[in-house]
């Protein structure tokens, strides 16, 4: 099989998604699964900014740096470009079906579709709550990428 292509999917891209590539970077690493990651956004609002301050600390102190990410737009090109596309949460997972190409090669699904027992939740916008919800997203993207790194291993089934 082909190096898994996957990308992270959310509204502004500067908190879910750009977490959810870092932790499935970090758990493919371990697993010694190569892959190729991106993340992007169905919103305009942060197009070129880096990720949240709150997002880049949450990341930090599980020792990744992602202050050097730009937020970009999701294009219907990366419905091919991709073999994976992982929604943060439900309207973001509308949006990409609506963007979707006809001649569209990725599988598009919610990022914690992947967790056992959690098929159809979506990882909560922390953008305007407190803090500590990007503790609550880090621990969400984090299962979602583990299970991720699971299904795409040979070596682990
Ligand atoms: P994200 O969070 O989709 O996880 O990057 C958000 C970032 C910005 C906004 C909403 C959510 N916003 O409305 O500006």
């Amino acid at each position: 099989m082909d190096k898994p292509a996957v990308l992270f999917v959310c509204l502004g891209n500067i908190c879910r998604s750009p977490l959810a590539e870092a932790a499935f970077r970090d758990a493919a690493s371990r697993a010694g699964l190569s892959v190729e990651t991106a993340s992007a956004g169905t919103g305009r609002y942060h197009l070129g900014y880096p990720p949240d301050p709150r997002a880049q600390a949450v990341a930090r102190r599980a020792g990744i740096d992602i202050s050097g990410r730009k937020a970009r737009l999701v294009t219907p090109a990366d419905f091919r470009r991709f073999t994976h596309i992982l929604a943060m949460d439900s309207a973001n997972l509308d949006d990409l079906a609506a963007l979707r190409p006809a001649d569209a090669t990725a599988e598009l699904s919610l990022l914690l579709d992947h967790v056992p027992g959690r098929a159809g939740q979506s990882v909560a916008d922390p953008y305007y709550g407190p803090d500590d919800g990007f503790e609550t997203t880090w621990a969400d993207v984090t299962a979602g990428a583990q299970a991720l790194v699971h299904r795409l291993s040979p070596q682990l089934k």
